[in-house]
């Protein structure tokens, strides 16, 4: 199983053992962190699954689509490691991904 470290608002550390399959908001909604609100549950209309990925895993990803491209330049703290979490599924490619929850807007 996968493992996603999540760094929260208060700047604390968690290693989260994943399921592949699901999508990196869901889990971290479904491992205790409530400041990841996904308010739209992961269709890609809300913004509020920002997180910062760390550097060295962002090409590592898969390329940001349009729309989540739109949603981000709607957040004040955008930056250029932003992405929303409930558009990455999690994979065994992505084991030990690290990302940190973004400052609510
Ligand atoms: S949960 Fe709404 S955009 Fe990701």
């Amino acid at each position: 199983m996968p493992t996603i470290m999540v760094t929260d608002r208060s700047g604390d550390e968690k290693a989260v053992e994943v399921e592949s399959g699901i999508t990196v908001m869901e889990a971290i909604r479904d491992n205790g962190f409530d400041e990841l609100l996904a308010l739209c549950g992961g269709c890609c209309s809300c913004a509020t699954c920002h997180v910062h990925v760390a550097a060295d895993w962002k090409a590592k990803l898969p390329e940001i689509s349009e729309d989540e491209d739109d949603l981000l330049e709607s957040s004040e703290h955008r930056d250029e490691h932003s992405r929303l979490s409930c558009q990455i599924e999690v994979t065994d490619e992505i084991d030990g991904l690290k990302v940190t929850i973004a400052q609510e807007d």
